[in-house]
């Protein structure tokens, strides 16, 4: 009974032509307003049989786009391209559960998961950053499954991996999950130390216990543990401190190059602060066998008279290998004098470097190193 009056009183609605005149444009707005309201109420009311009530629930949704009243309207009607804006929502939805409601209701149709997938792959960092931080907030097994997969994408940012990460450690399932990669060694080797920090705060004992054997974090010197590195990117160190350590105790110059002094063993410098983020650069330090570059693996070469030269590769010819140390001294070795040669997965940036200096040196070291940005 009470459909049959609504539908009538939509029928008139939807009949009354209203001219194309802006004058009018709020009459129509307050009109498709009106229907839209009344068909809500209609328990079981298929709108897809009536074009103008199709038409009026099409305007109203595209008036509120981007609203918790355009999600309400989605999950009641799922309209004919709400995909696109369910998208848009899970980036910069007004809530946080606006966005975790609009991922979800996505992740239920045919295409939603290729379309988030899609999205948390996007040339745009900023809307995959936050794509990646909602499907953190949903934490079902389809967001899960979703950000699992995306950490083992290596051409995928760092910065974004770390959301992905950051989004799994926020429940026990997805604390879980990351336990599991470790164990079957298919957790990015670079996500460690920070995947480590974020356990290691779990309010379940079990987890915490396990990541500290299979992601254990780094110490100072004396034993004194050092912060997360999420909670070390927050904290501020002093510039000035920070380069004198580079160019003195933590040896960092013996290695890097920074506006044309230094020495090259590693990568210049000069213009890191415009690559890393302040967690990648923590883990360059903390863990610098973490994410080796094809450009610096480190050879180990045993000769025949039984000496072991290890350092970078920096030539391979019938005639001789050229290795340079963490001296930065290029040792050429003759071809007929070499038993063996070796890949190491350790970097030739040793571990430990840290035990050089205390927290706040590490920080300083680091604004230092962010602050070394292109000109
Ligand atoms: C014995 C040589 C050596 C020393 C000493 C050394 N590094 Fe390195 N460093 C390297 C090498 C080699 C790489 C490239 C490693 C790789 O890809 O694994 C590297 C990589 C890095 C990177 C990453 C660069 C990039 O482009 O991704 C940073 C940052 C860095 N080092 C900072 C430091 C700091 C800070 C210190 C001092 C505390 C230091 N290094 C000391 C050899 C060294």
């Amino acid at each position: 009974m009470f459909n049959k009056i609504v539908i009538a009183f939509v029928s008139v609605l939807t009949a009354t032509s209203i001219p194309h005149v802006s004058a009018d444009d709020d009459l129509r707005a307050r009109n498709d307003a009106i229907i839209v309201r009344a068909i809500e109420r209609m328990e079981g009311y298929d709108f897809r049989t009536d074009n103008h009530v199709i038409a009026a629930l099409s305007r109203h949704l595209e008036r509120v786009a981007g609203t918790q009243e355009y999600l309400d309207l989605a999950k009641r009607f799922r309209p004919d391209g709400m995909e696109n804006q369910l998208l848009e929502l899970i980036v910069s939805g007004p809530t946080d559960s606006v966005k975790s409601e609009s991922a979800e209701l996505l992740l239920q149709t045919d295409n939603g998961p290729k379309r988030i997938s899609d999205l948390l792959r996007s040339e745009n960092q900023i809307k995959a950053s936050k794509a990646c931080q909602t499907l953190g907030l949903l934490g079902n097994d389809l967001a899960r499954g979703l950000l699992t997969e995306l950490i083992q994408v290596p051409e995928v940012s760092f910065e974004i991996r770390k959301q992905a990460v950051v989004g799994l450690s926020k429940n026990g399932a997805g604390q879980n999950t990351i336990l599991k990669l470790v164990t079957d060694d298919q957790f990015p080797a670079e996500m460690r130390l920070l995947a480590g920090g974020l356990l290691a705060r779990s309010n379940n004992e079990n987890i915490r216990e396990r990541s500290s054997r299979l992601l254990p974090q780094p110490q100072q010197k004396n034993a004194a543990p050092i912060a997360p590195i999420d909670q070390l990117a927050g904290m501020k160190g002093d510039i000035v401190a920070g380069k004198k350590l580079f160019e003195g105790v933590a040896t960092c110059s013996n290695c890097h190059i920074i506006n044309r002094i230094g020495k090259e063993v590693g990568p210049d410098l000069s213009e890191i602060g415009s690559k890393l983020s302040r967690e990648a650069m923590y883990t360059a330090i903390l863990d610098p066998s973490a994410g080796i570059s094809h450009n610096y693996e480190n050879f180990s070469v045993l000769t025949l008279d039984g000496q072991v030269i290890s350092g970078l590769k920096v030539s391979d010819t019938d005639k001789e290998v050229v290795i340079r140390t963490a001296e930065a001294i290029d040792r050429k070795i003759s071809q007929d004098e070499i038993e063996l040669v070796k890949k190491s997965d350790k970097s030739i940036m040793p571990e430990n470097l840290h035990h050089a200096f205390d927290q706040q040196g590490l920080v300083n070291l680091v604004e230092y190193m962010v602050s070394l940005t292109k000109k």
